[in-house]
């Protein structure tokens, strides 16, 4: 896809994070991840990992007392906000990587705790302008979300944990995932019952059944023992993997 594919989805992404409307059942699969994560962690001296770290919110609620955050963000214009917003709270301790996650380039057995909030796993891929690349064999098996979280595990402590919010494959999700897109600004291209909402914006973001994530997790070498899935309501799933 072009920078100008790229700028566009930056965008769409930005305006999405600061809309003041949110979808019923996404507001609530965040608010559940979130109450999760800060009775587990909020306070812990650890070292955390943020993948696509946004407009900065975990920072903002994992910043203080955790011993470093690293926050990883494609987007300058995105990155920036969180920048401010971390800044603004009197955090010292945290480095934002700018770039493609998936290009960035890690210390083994480094993090404590690594994070992929807010259906932020789903939005991973080949940039293609070409939709029917993204068929079931490369969802199964998406060679970006296994590069990205190949480096993640192995950069994460022995010992160390990692959780991923995503998408449910249901009808109801993608119904979800419509309304806030469409209510965002965006504009769908996918048909209905598609795996993955791409938009017009070049925004696009995949659903998963529980095969399909153990199928992404053992390219990473994430065995089944090491998974499991919290329910967050309907739509969504919180998985944590172990190390
Ligand atoms: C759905 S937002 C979630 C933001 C944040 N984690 C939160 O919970 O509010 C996904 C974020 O991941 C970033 N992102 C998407 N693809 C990326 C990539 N390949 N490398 C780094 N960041 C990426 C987007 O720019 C966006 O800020």
């Amino acid at each position: 896809m072009s920078e100008s594919g790229k700028n566009t989805e930056a965008k769409a992404v930005l305006q999405s994070l600061e809309s003041a409307y949110i979808t019923p059942a996404i507001k609530q699969a965040r608010e559940r991840q979130d109450e999760i994560m800060i009775r587990r962690f909020q306070g812990k001296p650890y070292a955390i990992a943020d993948i696509g770290c946004g407009t900065g919110h975990h920072g903002l609620i994992f910043g203080e007392g955790c011993r470093l955050y690293h926050g990883f963000e494609i987007s300058q214009d995105i990155a920036e906000v969180a920048r401010a917003r971390w800044q603004q709270q009197g955090l010292d301790n945290f480095e934002i990587f700018l770039g493609d996650v998936s290009q960035m380039r890690l210390d083994d057995d480094f993090y404590d705790l690594v994070i992929c909030m807010y259906f932020t796993p789903g939005n991973f891929r080949d940039f293609s302008e070409d939709l029917s690349i993204y068929d079931n064999a490369y969802l199964d098996n998406n060679p970006v979300f296994i590069k990205i979280f190949s480096s993640f595990y192995k950069a994460m402590k022995p010992g160390g944990l990692m959780f991923l919010t995503v998408y449910k494959d249901l009808p109801v999700t993608e119904a979800a995932q419509y309304d806030f897109y469409e209510k965002t600004g965006q504009h769908v291209v996918t048909r209905p019952g598609s795996r993955f909402v791409a938009t017009a914006e070049h925004f696009w973001s995949v659903r998963w059944t529980r095969a399909s994530m153990l199928s992404n997790l053992a390219g990473c070498g994430i065995t089944e023992v090491s998974v499991k899935f919290h329910d967050l309501n309907e739509i969504a799933w919180l998985i944590e993997i172990s190390k």
